[in-house]
């Protein structure tokens, strides 16, 4: 049987996404585990505006339908040869389902595209859930950023394209 996400694919993030997004990502970001605080659609809106910025949605409708509810979304920067995944979050009733691979593989195929030798994220180290999605995906960690979340540390994790 063909999974509904097999089907699912990504489109870009725009300004109009900003509130949903930052929704989306204030009701996913809940666990402290997680470290940093969720963005607001101010953020979000200037993120996407920056030189470098992009960002990708996804949603459950089989079609990269903009207008549909957001499934996820991520943040990046691209700058050369290097790409910064900034956020990524997958509503909560929605993960499993592989929409947040999706995200990053579609993300990483497109800075392939562009000769991005690397991407860099930062995780707190309590993040689990997350930093077992990123090691599945290849990412090693590559250094470590005391205290970068308030009382927890960041782990500096790096894949290579
Ligand atoms: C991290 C996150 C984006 C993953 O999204 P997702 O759509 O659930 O991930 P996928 O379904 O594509 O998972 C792909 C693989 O990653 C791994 N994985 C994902 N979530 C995992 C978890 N909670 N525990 C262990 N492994 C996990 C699994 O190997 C999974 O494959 P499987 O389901 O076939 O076993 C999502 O959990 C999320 O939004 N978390 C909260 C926000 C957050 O922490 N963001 C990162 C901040 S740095």
């Amino acid at each position: 049987m063909t999974r509904m996400t097999e089907l699912a694919a990504t489109f870009p993030l725009t300004a109009d996404h900003a509130d949903a997004a930052a929704a989306l990502m204030a009701h996913a970001y809940t666990d402290s585990r997680i470290g940093a605080t969720p963005w607001s659609a101010g953020s979000i809106i200037s993120s996407l505006a920056s030189a470098h910025g992009f960002g990708l949605g996804i949603n459950t409708g089989g079609q990269p339908d903009p207008d549909a509810a957001l499934a996820g979304f991520l943040l990046a920067r691209q700058l050369g040869s290097e790409a910064e995944l900034l956020a990524i979050a997958v509503n909560q009733q929605e993960r499993r389902h592989g929409y947040g691979r999706i995200l990053l593989n579609t993300m990483i195929g497109r800075l392939k595209q562009e000769q991005t030798a690397s991407v860099f994220l930062e995780v707190a180290v309590e993040n689990h859930p997350a930093i077992q999605f990123y090691q599945i995906h290849g990412f090693e960690i590559s250094g470590r950023r005391p205290r970068y979340y308030g009382s927890q540390d960041a782990l500096i994790m790096q894949l290579s394209i």
